[in-house]
């Protein structure tokens, strides 16, 4: 059998291989996560940059499993950010210096919702003299949608194949057209297609999920050739279907560590993508996004949505932040994020190099 040191050297590894790191504990799980530290400070460096999230609407004709504004939980009271408040906290993120916002809602596909996003991208371009970077997150949309908004300003697109096992995605979603797998995969490729920044992802430590599956998830990401990843624990809602399962579920700090796990294994296979400490992380782990950077996340998505709003966006239980204004999330993750050994990028972009990358080695 090899030896872990001449494993931890490779940037490809086998399913064997990815599953056996996926276990690692003590000492050698130490090594990982130091070898995992090193390869992102000679890629991408030590600079960690700040997507100001907001969380625009929670408004969602989806019924995922797992999720807690799923359309049919009637605990959660719909809400929708006026332009204002929108264009507010694009502002904000702007003044300070984040570089880039994430506009993510509830997936609606209506005209007058893609109208909106398609205003708010224009609004938000004008308002930081095209500076303000702009990723959205509003789910799966048509090809005619995707690249309306590419050319009204979004250069980048989060949408997580949560799974990428489809027997696994089919447990966790409605057996309808709209939860179709084949379909999120479209997706995927159809966003590549219209030339975003693609980020996907998948939640860690399911129901029914095993260490082989997420093997193969780490798998799919460099199948796909994808740019960035967000990816965190799973965490049970009461509110939702996936709750009746949660007697498979490991403890709460098992689904953390294996989540810092995937973390370390995906910056030796990907050097070069962006990779982000998941707000989920924290709500298990107070310094949770802050030991994600330690281990090769790059990213961090501080909370702009207005305060009101939080309690109403919970996708999952003891989700961080509800409280806290936007000044003080700035200066609380700044802090710690300095003690965590790192410099937040101020003022850039902080694009994926692996984007760039793969164009190149495309026109090549
Ligand atoms: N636990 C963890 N993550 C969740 N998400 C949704 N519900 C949960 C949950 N219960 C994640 C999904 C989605 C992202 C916006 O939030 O991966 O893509
Ligand atoms: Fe939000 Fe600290 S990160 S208050």
């Amino acid at each position: 059998m090899k030896s872990l040191k001449d494993i931890l050297t490779q940037s490809s590894f086998s399913r064997d291989e990815l599953v056996r790191l996926l276990g690692l504990e003590g000492e050698e799980r130490t090594q990982l996560f130091h070898r995992a530290s090193e390869v992102k400070n000679e890629t991408v460096g030590n600079k960690v940059y700040f997507r100001g999230l907001i969380e625009f609407s929670n408004i969602c004709s989806k019924d995922c499993f797992y999720c807690g504004i799923r359309k049919s939980n009637k605990n959660v009271l719909r809400y929708e950010a006026s332009d204002e408040e929108i264009l507010a906290a694009c502002d904000f993120a702007f003044k300070n210096q984040f570089g880039s916002v994430v506009l993510q809602s509830g997936e609606l596909s209506s005209p007058a919702f893609v109208d909106r996003v398609d205003r708010l991208l224009k609004s938000i371009k004008e308002l930081s003299n095209n500076e303000l970077g702009v990723t959205l997150s509003c789910g799966e949309q048509t090809k005619e949608t995707y690249l309306r908004w590419r050319e009204s300003g979004a250069h980048r697109y989060l949408l997580r194949i949560e799974s990428s096992n489809k027997e696994l995605y089919q447990k966790i979603h409605p057996d309808d057209s709209l939860h179709a797998f084949d379909k999120r995969l479209e997706a995927l490729s159809l966003l590549k297609a219209c030339d975003y920044q693609v980020g996907t992802g998948v939640m860690i430590g399911l129901p029914f999920q095993t260490t082989e599956n997420l093997a193969d998830d780490l798998l799919f990401f460099k199948k796909i050739d994808i740019d960035m990843v967000g990816m965190g624990p799973y965490i049970e809602h009461e509110d939702t279907p996936l709750y009746g399962h949660r007697q498979l579920l490991t403890s709460k700090q098992e689904r953390f560590d294996l989540a810092l796990r995937m973390v370390a294994i995906l910056r030796l296979l990907m050097p070069d993508i962006n990779i982000a400490a998941a707000t989920a992380l924290q709500a298990i782990d107070p310094a949770g996004r802050e030991k994600a950077l330690k281990v090769g996340a790059n990213v961090i998505m501080p909370n702009l949505t207005p305060c009101d709003y939080r309690k109403e966006y919970q996708l999952y239980e003891d989700k961080p932040c509800l409280d806290e204004d936007a000044e003080l999330c700035r200066n609380c993750l700044e802090a710690r994020i300095e003690v965590a050994g790192s410099k937040v990028a101020y003022g850039e972009w902080g694009d994926s190099k692996h984007y760039f990358n793969r164009k190149i080695v495309k026109q090549s």
